[in-house]
């Protein structure tokens, strides 16, 4: 039975019994708390919780499915993956353990025709019901029944969520696979191989896996890998021969000439490609990009650790787009959208190995030799600095310097490698740094005291309030005069914090006996807001009453950027596709700089294309909402949230028109329309895969247009002309100017022909050759390109050239080669000249140039030289 056989039938059952076919959700998880989708249950965690009502009782789906914890033991065993389908059922607070077992038996036995002889059923240790249900409802002998403790039988995500004891059923693959065992699966994973997990989701579990509660319904979560399966029902010995795996196996094997079975090597390497060529194409397909950071470095690590395993194998051309291909071919039969992202997923393959291929092959040449050192010192273990200087310098994850080091047999210090890199990231925060910012021991007893300051600023630019504290520095002071700049904390402000790329409000703040101005506004802890302040007139004390009004210029022209920053967002991703996130953002008054993954320059067109899609936006009105909601809400409505950002339950969701949602504290206006204008002023890279774009809004952006035609209406009056036809003409007086460049070359060409036959036909005969010796104050390359022609025309001789020029003076020297092969060199004959000049001589015998800044010396020099050459050509 082939996988898409398998996933069709499994898919059928389910449907069959009232099941809802639920689409598989993108590997990248909607979940801020998970790397990677894991498991069939990740999207439907909500449901579980209780925190969302599940629009269905019960589903199906056949996610795909993408594990970290060991990516480097992919390969060196026949069963570890990285991607993998998961095939699923799942009830939601409706049936449980009495229905979802029969069934699993039911589809095991009948559906894909196991015979129940070779079944194993494992539960949790103190599962009495689950054991009921398998021997009394399905019939199971209560011998083919292992109780299996928390680590085997007890299902969590691995971060906090839904948890539950869980039941398994295996598959006895025979004698190949060790000795049968009274206890099956208790004692031979080898032999006994799980191919379903039906989890009894009925507990909630914190950060520690631990389970700390009852969740408010019974559920059920059941997975069965479509690999294993493939591997029971194909009748072959581990997962890489089934038909998918397996054909990648093929294909990996024709691309680095090799047939799985050669050898223990090439099977791991086969399997490493094979795997991680599907993990990847699946990755990228889901919008990851390379990159150091998060699920973008899980990508680059399988991506690099494919690339130096094929590399071992002997394949020197590329081979990452090769496996996209294979992949495509292989599964795009069952996922059609697979095909048509086919050649985007090949590209960002062939340029992460483009950018990686060199930097492998020079960081394996410093590995080697470090490797040798250890082994003749006879340590151990490679020095962290080696890893360190890998990772740095050439891009090496460290897990494929530690799997290197590991194959020779050595460990690897990383605890000295963590060091540096802590130490580089410490270095790089220093520099990050901004002085007076380090107020953290001040305000811990305001927070503390007072609570975090209330922010009324969404609906106010004016407000008034209380100084809760003064901060000067490092110190807290009680009072401030004229002069002192300080940082002013409030109960209430109107006063935007930097937060979310945009900046600090600036505005002014005025108690009864103090004005001051606002420079600049930022959290000194979070929910702390510090005014830093310049005390323009008077004395402010801790305790005094100010009213404050925000500078509504300032504002509103960060509103304008930061409502243009959303469309520009969303406007790249809907362009682009789902991977063009934001990688950082600066929103000031009229300007934005946005960065964002993607792989290749925008070009022209699309920048073009993108410029009046967002003017378009900003001319249609659209309304700007912002509410709080909770966060499981947020994620439901697909409200783009920031991996690895840590949120509170409750969240501000931030909607412009009907098309961009985004978790945002930050300010907006009111309607799209007063963002005015959106100018985009460049696009350009900022690192692998980081595109940066910056644009001015609203009136700047007026202003950078208008600049723009009045320097366009320069340049028309100096030509005479009307702005329209400037490119014309422009074009045409450069064309003009090529042709003008090319007909002076070839004058000059000329001038120098002729120069250079006066200079020969006035050549002395010195016995039997011929020596030209002049002053022709031109360019250097000119001086010499004249001796060259020079030495052509004359059969046997020495040509001694100078010239001058600002500051500086140089001698060419020329020798004809059955001269130079008598013993006469030009660089000698010059060095004599060269010491004159104040310089050295360059060169080889038949040609050689020097020169110094002793200009004045040159006839001297010139004299000098022509001593010599006569000299050496008469003995
Ligand atoms: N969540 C369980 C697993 O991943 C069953 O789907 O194994």
């Amino acid at each position: 039975m082939d996988s898409a056989t398998i996933r069709e039938r499994f898919m059928s059952f389910f449907e069959a019994r009232d099941h809802v076919r639920v689409p598989s959700s993108s590997l990248v998880a909607n979940d801020p708390t998970l790397l990677l989708t894991n498991a069939g249950m990740n999207q439907f965690k909500p449901y579980f919780l209780g925190e969302q009502t599940p629009p269905y009782r019960r589903a199906v789906s056949a996610q795909r499915c993408f594990r970290t914890p060991d990516i480097e033991e992919v390969g060196r065993t026949a069963r570890h993956l990285t991607f993998f389908e998961m095939l699923g059922n799942f009830s939601f607070g409706e049936y449980y353990k009495e229905k979802a077992c029969p069934w699993a038996w039911e589809l095991v036995t009948e559906g894909y025709g196991i015979d129940p002889e070779r079944l194993w059923v494992s539960i949790f240790t103190t599962d009495d019901e689950a054991h009921d249900v398998w021997v009394d409802v399905v019939g199971v002998r209560p011998e083919r029944i292992v109780r299996l403790g928390r680590e085997d039988n007890f299902w969590a995500m691995g971060v906090a969520g839904p948890c539950g004891p869980d039941s398994e059923i295996f598959v006895d693959l025979g004698d190949r696979f060790g000795e049968a065992s009274p206890n099956g699966p208790g004692d031979n994973p080898d032999r006994y191989l799980e191919i379903w997990n039906l989890v009894f989701m009925q507990n909630e579990c914190d950060d520690a896996i631990e389970p700390v509660g009852d969740l408010p319904t019974r559920n059920i979560d059941t997975g069965s890998g479509l690999e294993r399966v493939a591997l029971v029902l194909q009748g072959v010995s581990s997962v890489f021969e089934t038909d998918v795996l397996g054909g990648m196996v093929r294909r990996a094997g024709e691309l680095v000439g090799r047939t799985y079975g050669d050898d223990d090597r090439t099977d791991m390497g086969l399997r490493i490609l094979a795997d991680h060529g599907r993990g990847m194409t699946w990755l990228i397909f889901d919008g990851v990009l390379p990159s150091n950071e998060k699920r973008g470095y899980v990508l680059r690590r399988v991506m690099r650790r494919a690339v130096r395993h094929a590399r071992l194998l002997g394949r020197e051309e590329p081979v990452l787009p090769e496996l996209v291909a294979a992949t495509v071919e292989l599964m795009g039969p069952s996922f059609p959208d697979l095909r048509e992202r086919a050649d985007f997923i090949a590209e960002v393959a062939a340029r992460e190995e483009e950018r990686f291929a060199t930097a492998l092959k020079q960081g394996l040449g410093l590995l080697e030799g470090d490797i040798e050192r250890a082994r003749a010192s006879r340590s151990s273990a490679l020095p962290g600095e080696v890893a360190f200087r890998l990772h740095d310098t050439f891009g090496f994850p460290i897990e494929l310097t530690r799997e290197i080091a590991s194959d020779a047999g050595l460990s690897l210090d990383e605890a000295r490698f963590g060091e540096l890199m802590s130490e580089q990231r410490e270095q790089a925060r220093r520099a990050r740094r901004t002085e007076g910012r380090s107020a953290t021991g001040l305000v811990a007893p305001v927070l503390e005291r007072h609570g975090t300051t209330e922010f009324v600023g969404y609906e106010h630019l004016d407000a008034e309030g209380h100084v809760l504290a003064l901060i000067d520095g490092t110190r807290s002071v009680e009072r401030a005069s004229e002069g002192d700049e300080i940082d002013l904390v409030l109960d209430r402000t109107a006063f935007y914090a930097e937060g979310g790329g945009q900046v600090g409000d600036r505005g002014r703040i005025e108690s009864r006996s103090a004005a001051l101005e606002v420079l600049d506004t930022r959290a000194l802890a979070p929910g702390l807001t510090g005014h830093r302040a310049v005390v323009r007139a008077g004395e402010i004390s801790v305790g005094d009453d100010v009213s404050q009004l925000v500078d509504p210029g300032w504002r509103a022209g960060a509103q304008r950027a930061h409502t243009a920053t959303h469309i520009l967002h969303w406007a790249l991703r809907d362009r682009l596709g789902e991977h063009a996130t934001q990688a950082g953002s600066l929103v000031e008054p009229g300007r934005l700089r946005f960065d964002f993954n993607h792989f290749e320059a925008l070009g022209r067109g699309r920048l073009a294309e993108l410029a009046d899609e967002l003017q378009e936006r900003v001319l249609q009105d659209d309304g700007v909402r912002a509410y709080e909601t909770s966060f499981d809400t947020a994620r439901s409505i697909g409200a783009m949230a920031i991996f690895g950002e840590k949120y509170g339950d409750f969240v501000r969701v931030v909607e412009v028109g009907d098309y961009s949602k985004e978790l945002c504290g930050g300010t907006h206006v009111l309607r799209t329309g007063q963002v005015g204008a959106i100018v985009l002023t460049s696009e350009g890279s900022i690192g692998a895969n980081l595109r940066r774009v910056e644009a001015l809004v609203g009136q700047e952006g007026m202003e950078h247009l208008r600049r723009r035609a009045a320097q366009l209406e320069r340049v028309a009056e100096t030509l005479r002309a009307t702005p329209d036809e400037v490119a014309e003409r422009v074009e045409r007086l450069v064309a003009g100017a090529k042709d003008m460049e090319r007909r002076l070359a070839e004058v000059e060409r000329k001038s120098t022909e002729a120069d250079a036959a006066r200079l020969a036909s006035a050549a002395v005969e010195v016995d039997g050759t011929r020596l030209v010796v002049a002053r022709r104050d031109i360019g250097v390359d000119a001086l010499r390109s004249l001796a060259q022609k020079l030495k052509g025309r004359l059969g046997s001789a020495v040509v001694v050239l100078g010239a001058a020029g600002e500051g500086r003076a140089n001698l060419v020297g020329a020798v004809t080669r059955d001269l130079a092969e008598r013993g006469i060199s030009a660089r000698e004959l010059l060095a004599p000249g060269a010491r004159l000049l104040g310089g050295g001589a360059g060169g080889k015998p038949e040609l050689a140039v020097s020169g110094g800044p002793a200009s004045d010396k040159l006839e001297e020099a010139i004299e000098a030289v022509a001593r010599v050459a006569r000299d050496a050509l008469t003995t």
